[in-house]
C-alpha cells in the first residue's frame, strides 16, 4: 500500500522524515497510521518505537486521523501579544470545535502550534501548506468560509 511512496526513497534512516511527510500528505485523513508506521519500520529497518519518537517530536505529524484541512494557529509569544487568543476563539466559534478537534463534516481540524517563522505578520496560522498572516477575527472567519465553499 505504501510501495509507491517507498519507491521514491532509498531505504536509509535519513529518509525517515521525508517518507513520513509523504505518507501523511497522501493520507485522506492527514495522519500517519499504525499500519504505515509498521510498513516504514520494515522498509527502513528502523524500530517502531524510534518512528513514534519522531512522530511525537515534530508537531506537524499526527498519529490520529484529522480533517481534510489542518489549521495550525501559532500561540508563541509574538502571536500571543498580537491577540492569537481572540483568533482562536473566533476559529472555535466558526468551526464549532475546540482545539485538537475535527469538524463533524471532516473538513477542518483545529490545532495550536509553536512559532511558524512569520512573527512579523503575527498573528499567523497555517492551513495545510498555506500561511495566513496579520489575522483579524473577521479575516480568519472569511478564510474559513472561503475554504468551506471551495473545498467542501
Ligand atoms: S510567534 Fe507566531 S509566527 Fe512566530
Amino acid at each position: 500500500m505504501y510501495q509507491e511512496i517507498f519507491k521514491k526513497y532509498r531505504p536509509t534512516k535519513d529518509n525517515l522524515i521525508y517518507i513520513l511527510h509523504d505518507i501523511q500528505d497522501n493520507d485522506p485523513h492527514n495522519y500517519v497510521s499504525e499500519e504505515a508506521v509498521q510498513s516504514v519500520s520494515e522498509y527502513l529497518k528502523v524500530p517502531v518505537n524510534h518512528i513514534y519518537g519522531v512522530l511525537t517530536f515534530y508537531t506537524m505529524y499526527s498519529t490520529k486521523p484529522r480533517g481534510k484541512n489542518v489549521i495550525r494557529l501559532c500561540e508563541s509569544p509574538p502571536c500571543f501579544i498580537k491577540g492569537c487568543d481572540n483568533i482562536l476563539n473566533k476559529l472555535k466559534e466558526t468551526l464549532g470545535v475546540e482545539s485538537g478537534e475535527t469538524t463533524t463534516d471532516g473538513l477542518f481540524t483545529l490545532e495550536l502550534c509553536a512559532c511558524l517563522g512569520l512573527c512579523g505578520n503575527a498573528p499567523v496560522m497555517m492551513i495545510n501548506d498555506e500561511f495566513y498572516g496579520d489575522l483579524t477575527e473577521d479575516k480568519a472567519e472569511t478564510i474559513i468560509n472561503t475554504i468551506r465553499e471551495e473545498r467542501a
